[in-house]
């Protein structure tokens, strides 16, 4: 089995390739990373060369790093997208429109959004066509418009909603293409992890996942998931979230 992990530095990244390593012992897994390698698996690697787990250095917003990636790979079974931002350095998520800056909203789309896209085109050649394949965008319940009741956020919102259009364009256009390929969005929950850290104080305990949780309850959706299920939205419990 061959798996690749798009964002595997991000706090739920790291932990999807923890578990499918313990999983599916003789997949291989690819990895990409943005700044560094998470310190646990470069620790790893120091010790043994790691063949079953490759990392490339990867910025998501450039076609041309997705393209070269495409060259360098094999035919695989699991293409899970694990890259996300809610805030950057200089900016938060809006409470009111009136906090919206253009520039950062372009980068959510850039980095939420058009990626997939680029995945997308890019990769269905190496989704195998024999065998049962999946392609997974990390998403956000945030995403939903007929779940919006509390509004905020605009910036990540809508770039989550759009990430939601174009995977569900995609599962469409690849039921005809790539009949044995299930597409689907899912929505990990409130995760601890960087993205999340500052906005926790608010989240009941019991309502706040780990990564390990959900590097499980994903691996767990995908082992009952067909290509009819193609094109929905799941949330970690395995529910269907309206669009
Ligand atoms: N955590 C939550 O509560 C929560 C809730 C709902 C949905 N989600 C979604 O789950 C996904 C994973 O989030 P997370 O919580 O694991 O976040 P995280 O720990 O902050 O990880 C984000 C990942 O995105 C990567 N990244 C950001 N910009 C990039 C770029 N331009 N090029 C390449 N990589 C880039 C980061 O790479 P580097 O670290 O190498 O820079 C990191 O691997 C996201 O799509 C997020 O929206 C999370």
């Amino acid at each position: 089995m061959q798996i690749l992990i798009i964002g595997g530095s991000g706090g739920i990244g790291s932990a999807l390739i923890s578990h499918f390593q313990t999983l599916y012992p003789a997949a291989t897994l690819y990895a990409t990373y943005r700044t560094a390698m998470p310190n646990a698996f470069q620790r790893k690697r120091a010790v043994t060369l790691d063949s079953k787990l490759q990392w490339f250095k990867l910025d998501i917003t450039s076609e041309t790093e997705v393209k070269n990636l495409a060259e360098q790979l094999p035919k695989l079974d699991i293409i899970i997208n694990a890259v996300g931002i809610l805030h950057d350095n200089s900016h938060l998520p809006e409470k009111t429109v009136n906090e919206c800056d253009l520039d950062f909203f372009q980068k959510n789309i850039q980095t939420n959004v058009m990626p997939t896209i680029c995945f997308a085109k890019h990769f269905s050649r190496h989704l195998k066509s024999s065998t049962p394949t999946f392609f997974v965008a990390l998403s956000a319940r945030i995403g939903s418009i007929s779940d919006n009741n509390l509004g905020g956020w605009i910036s990540y919102r809508s770039s989550k909603a759009a990430l939601n259009m174009a995977v569900k364009t995609i599962s469409i256009e690849w039921k005809y293409k790539l009949p044995r390929c299930c597409v689907v969005v899912f929505h990990p929950g409130t995760t601890d992890t960087s993205l999340s850290k500052r906005f926790q104080r608010k989240i009941p305990q019991e309502q706040l996942q780990t990564p390990q949780f959900v590097a499980q309850s994903l691996a767990q959706l995908l082992t009952q998931l067909t290509p009819e299920d193609s094109g929905n939205f799941y949330s970690f419990d395995g529910s269907i979230i309206p669009w």
